[in-house]
């Protein structure tokens, strides 16, 4: 397998650093690294304004609302799209010049469906594995591999015209892996999915990252979805970056105490306040900020003075979804 060559020069360079002898302990390469990236559409559309990101390996999340610019990023870094400036890199390769290199190694599930409805399963996907340049036989053989992997093996002689929503975005996701890639983008693979479908799919992205290693960047408007399977997380809103960084970081805790009785809410929050704690209502728990060890005795003494049944004291952790609500009671630097 030829070694891509990495961009010269500019800020995007992803080799070592320069004046060493090779990459420190530390250095991961870059998988996708963008530089000031914007993206305008006729109609004085900003689409990407000015993103500045850097992906490493593993499994990592493209989080935004509809319209945030997802899947105008996953087009650029195809070379499907052309950027209006800023530079992007994949795999080390610059997607303005070098697009089909980084196509060839690069598997693409696209957001809507593309799927002509008259051939089976396996004839689209063995067809998929040849434009990605396999040999006709060997072209078979991954389509057959990747159907099974899905979970379509048998329904691989049917038309496609004939399957589920489901079944559809398995077919998307097979025609995505066939090729052997180094990194997979897949443009919403729950859409239009049932929570069990939903899990499904999750499940197999998931296990396709681990398994076989592939590098994957994984877009969905649902956050909820997104921290189950990722370990990485981008963050984009109106094509800007909101916040880059591991899962664990987003969903660290926090200095919030989140308490919830199975009644009488209401007298635990006076007594609470009488207690100088603040509390915030949050559904069907109280939030009180943690101000020393104390808060915790405190609001024990509060529940049981009142002889509230409790159900639920502990540490809030940060939810993903919080990054895009201008309400949050506990939005206070990472600690
Ligand atoms: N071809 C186009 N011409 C003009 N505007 C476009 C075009 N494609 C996308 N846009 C606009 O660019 C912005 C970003 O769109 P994009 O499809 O990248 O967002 P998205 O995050 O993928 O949204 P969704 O979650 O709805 O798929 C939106 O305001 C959209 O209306
Ligand atoms: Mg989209």
């Amino acid at each position: 397998m030829t070694v891509p060559a990495p961009l010269q020069g500019g800020p995007l360079q992803a080799g070592p650093p320069p004046g060493g002898t090779g990459p420190g302990p530390g250095f991961v390469a870059a998988v996708i690294e963008t530089s000031a990236l914007t993206k305008r559409y006729p109609g004085a559309v900003t689409a990407l304004d000015q993103l500045t990101v850097r992906v490493g390996p593993g499994i990592t999340g493209l989080v935004g609302a509809n319209g945030a610019g997802k899947s105008t990023l996953i087009k650029i870094l195809l070379g499907l799209l052309a950027p209006t400036s800023g530079r992007v890199a994949v795999l080390g390769l610059d997607c303005s010049r070098d697009a089909e290199r980084i196509r060839a190694r690069c598997g693409y599930m696209p957001e809507h469906d593309c799927l002509p409805p008259d051939v089976t399963g396996t004839e689209f996907v063995a067809h998929m594995g040849r434009m990605s340049g396999l040999p006709p036989t060997a072209a078979k053989e991954r389509a057959a591999e990747s159907l099974r992997h899905v979970g379509l093996y048998e329904e691989r002689y049917r038309q496609i015209g004939t399957y589920s929503t489901g079944m559809k975005q398995r077919v998307k996701l097979a025609q995505a892996l066939v090729g052997d890639p180094q990194l997979l983008l897949l443009d919403e693979p729950t859409i239009g999915l049932d929570p069990a479908g939903r899990a499904a799919m999750l499940d197999l992205v998931s296990r396709i990252g681990t398994e076989f290693g592939i590098s994957i960047l994984v877009s969905s408007h649902l956050l909820g979805e997104i921290e189950q399977i990722c370990d990485h997380l981008v963050a984009i809103d109106g094509g800007r970056l909101l916040r880059a960084d591991t899962m664990t970081n987003f969903t660290q805790v926090s200095q919030v105490l989140l308490v919830e009785v199975d009644e009488g809410t209401a007298l635990l929050e006076a007594e609470l306040a009488a207690r100088g704690l603040q509390p915030r209502r949050d559904e069907r728990a109280l939030l009180v900020q943690i101000g020393s060890g104390e808060t915790y005795d405190a609001v024990r003494d509060a529940v049981a003075d009142l002889g509230l049944p409790l159900n639920r004291l502990e540490q809030r952790r940060r939810r993903v979804e919080e990054l895009f609500r201008d309400d949050v009671p506990d939005r206070e630097g990472a600690a």
